[in-house]
């Protein structure tokens, strides 16, 4: 396994859109379990392939307190939707930024398995919030894109603040 550099916002590249696992073999296998590595490493509680510039739709989640509960989605679509929530959301490509987004409450998601088995879940709550956050990084979209233009102005200028820094 291996730790994968993070691209972090505004980086052009958290913004191209990935496209579909065509066969889950040893090549997504790896890449999955390191982005597990890389994201329990951070640490974080979900990672898109998008953010460690793999253009391909797998995302790795963990939302258990004791990091015990490896959840891994090739090819991940929300079937369904309902309710609404407010979580304050951050990003491992968007460090020290916390905003609250509004998202649904619960989301029926279908994705294949590491051997390539559809599978569906229906989460709520945290799970929710993290399914559609990383699916959002499959079509190119960082969760600060669904805050006012005020805001991301705020914390482009933030974050390159602190890269000078950092520098
Ligand atoms: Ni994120």
């Amino acid at each position: 396994m291996a730790l994968l550099p993070i691209l972090r916002y505004p980086d052009p590249r958290l913004h191209k859109k990935a496209t579909s696992v065509s066969q889950v073999d040893d090549s997504v296998r790896k890449l999955i379990a390191d982005m597990a590595e890389t994201m329990y490493e951070a640490p974080g509680i979900g990672l898109a392939a998008t953010q460690v510039d793999v253009h391909k739709r797998v995302i790795v989640i963990d939302v258990s307190e004791d990091k015990s509960t490896l959840l891994a989605f090739i090819n991940p679509e929300i079937l369904e939707r309902s309710g609404e929530q407010a979580c304050e959301e951050g990003c491992l490509s968007v460090p020290g930024i916390y905003e609250k987004v509004i998202r649904s409450e619960r989301v029926k998601v279908r994705a294949l398995d590491l051997q390539g088995k559809p599978f569906t879940l229906q989460a709520e709550g945290l799970l929710a919030v993290c399914v559609q956050h990383e699916i959002d990084h499959l079509e190119g979209k960082v969760f600060v894109e669904h805050l006012s233009q005020l805001k991301q102005g705020r914390i482009k200028a933030k974050l390159a603040k602190q890269a000078r820094i950092t520098a």
